[in-house]
């Protein structure tokens, strides 16, 4: 486990206040953890930024009906067989389908994938969860 470190922070009261009003509409017990999981996601954003081994979700929502749309969209996931570990694909009504990608591979090459993935005519909603392979986090 690792060791635990204590430090005094100190901010403004009143931004002290907004953090705690936050906090209410969270699940978090303590500033602590909230803090940890802030300075995670900050870690996880420098990832990104430089280029480091990561991991993510692409989801996109779009009509099966357009078969054009459909072969494309399986094209770009072919070019990019290696950074793709997944592909679930939900039907959501008779038109619409939901597919849900997890990635893996460097944050440019990934980035370049969703923006193929989004750009194509036809897709409805195209979101990315940016997250990490965890091995560079405590
Ligand atoms: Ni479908």
């Amino acid at each position: 486990m690792p060791s635990l470190v204590r430090f005094g922070v100190s901010l403004e009261k009143e931004l002290l206040c907004q953090f705690d009003g936050l906090l209410k509409n969270t699940k978090y017990t303590n500033r602590s953890q909230a803090i940890r999981d802030l300075i995670r996601t900050e870690l996880v954003k420098e990832e990104w930024q430089e280029n480091k081994e990561i991991t993510g979700a692409v989801t996109l929502v779009y009509n099966h009906h357009k078969r054009e749309l459909v072969n494309r969209l399986m094209d770009i996931q072919h070019d990019y067989h290696d950074n793709i570990l997944s592909t679930q694909h939900l039907h959501l009504d008779g038109d619409n389908c939901l597919e849900v990608i997890a990635i893996k591979g460097k944050a440019k090459q990934t980035k370049e994938l969703y923006d193929r993935l989004r750009s194509v005519k036809g897709v409805k909603y195209a979101g990315f969860a940016q997250a990490s392979t965890g091995s560079r986090l405590t």
